[in-house]
């Protein structure tokens, strides 16, 4: 499931992070890459271990804790701390994959990418190019959000990002872990959730509700690790 989420940071927020962003000293984002995806990549990222990146992630995550539509969708469990990047004057990275686990720098901690994530923090108008295009079953998808916006995708999509031809394309990007390793499972599960909220809202008296909410929650109980 590829899923699109409005507004999962303020106005204030993005800016925050735009401005903040502004003058930092990027890194080669090569520098987190494995080799085969080292080889298509081209653009600028702040190191992991950036106290700005840690300062700007927490805005993320914050907005997440309290996000309920990401937490049906994801059923996060664990997550690599936000990292940020900047494309421009034909910045791209090519066709590639994300590897399936990453080390949390500075802890002990992996994580397995069950889903990636990609928060847009440029208006769309002030760049040319830097679509995010994922290839699925149905074919790629080339997403291109507003400023605060979050596209959430299946780590195991190959994915590239096309060249930002003008402006500057700013973005923070993270990997999640879900409690529920498999994505046709969490698609079946966020269905189901969403299905039982629009009926408690169109017909709250509805007993069948309690069984369905069982039904929901008995194949968390059958799919989920914590
Ligand atoms: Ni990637």
């Amino acid at each position: 499931m590829i899923l699109h989420l409005s507004g999962v940071l303020t106005g204030d927020q993005v800016d925050t992070c735009r401005s903040r962003l502004t003058d930092t000293h990027w890194s080669d984002g090569r520098g987190s890459a494995g080799y085969l995806s080292a080889a298509v990549k081209s653009n600028a990222q702040l190191p992991d271990n950036h106290p700005l990146a840690r300062e700007l992630g927490e805005i993320i995550i914050r907005a997440l804790d309290g996000n309920a539509r990401f937490t049906a969708a994801a059923l996060p469990l664990k997550m690599v701390p936000p990292l940020f990047n900047c494309y421009e004057n034909d910045a791209h990275y090519g066709s590639h994959i994300d590897g399936a686990i990453r080390p949390v720098t500075g802890t002990p901690y992996r994580v397995r990418t069950d889903l990636s994530a990609t928060v847009f923090l440029s208006d769309p108008e002030t760049y040319q190019g830097g679509e995010l295009v994922i290839e699925d079953s149905n074919g790629p998808s080339e997403i291109k959000l507003a400023a605060g916006d979050m596209i959430l995708y299946p780590g195991t999509s190959i994915h590239h990002v096309k060249p930002v031809t003008s402006g500057k394309r700013l973005a923070a990007f993270f990997w999640i872990q879900s409690m529920v390793r498999s994505d046709h499972h969490r698609t079946m599960l966020f269905e189901l959730d969403n299905a039982i909220q629009k009926i408690a809202m169109d017909s709250p008296d509805q007993s069948a509700l309690t069984n369905l909410a069982g039904v929901y929650h008995n194949l968390l109980r059958e799919w989920a690790d914590t």
